[in-house]
């Protein structure tokens, strides 16, 4: 069987991720939407939140089939990978600023875990411009992120910023 990882920190997660998760899920047997507890910069949204923002959404996409599950993890990406028998890293790839970093990263998990490969999605170019930091942004002065994260996690994004606010 073959299990594929796609990490990330998904702080909140967006269209652009939702798209790579779609076409993803598409190319192996189980994919493993890894959740990264950052533990260096502090996420707008829990673990636990991010991790249920994308379960939502997965539950919400009829076109998914049932081999994705949503799972959070600490430390080395290898390491998670090797304890859940993944041999495939999944990435998208906006532009090629992304691609000098996601090189690098990809040739260290590689030499780390020779066992494992990464997979690069070009990024679908309605959402090349977007990220999670974007997101983040807007949603932070209050502006419409309707048209950047699915709709199902629309209303939470806000309220959490919302309360963000008043605080
Ligand atoms: O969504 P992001 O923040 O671009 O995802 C980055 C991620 C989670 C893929 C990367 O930071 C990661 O794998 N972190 C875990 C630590 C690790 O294994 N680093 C790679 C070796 S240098």
């Amino acid at each position: 069987m073959k299990i594929g990882i796609y990490p990330g920190s998904f702080d909140p997660v967006t269209l652009g991720h939702l798209d790579i998760i779609i076409r993803a899920s598409r190319l192996v047997d189980k994919l493993i939407i890894g959740v990264l507890q950052n533990r260096s910069k502090k996420p707008v949204f829990s673990t636990e939140e991010r991790v249920e923002l994308i379960e939502r959404v997965i539950a919400s996409t009829p076109e998914l089939g049932d081999n994705i599950e949503v799972i959070s993890f600490d430390g080395l990406l290898v390491d998670f990978a090797k304890k859940i028998g993944a041999t495939i890293i999944v990435r998208g790839l906006r532009a090629i600023t992304d691609f000098e970093y996601e090189l690098q990263i990809a040739q260290t998990n590689h030499k780390l875990y020779p066992k494992v490969d990464t997979v690069f999605f070009t990024t679908s170019v309605e959402y090349s411009y977007l990220s999670s930091s974007t997101v983040r942004e807007v949603a932070g002065f209050g502006g419409d992120i309707s048209q950047f994260i699915p709709e199902s996690i629309v209303h939470s994004v806000y309220d959490k910023f919302r309360s963000i606010r008043s605080d």
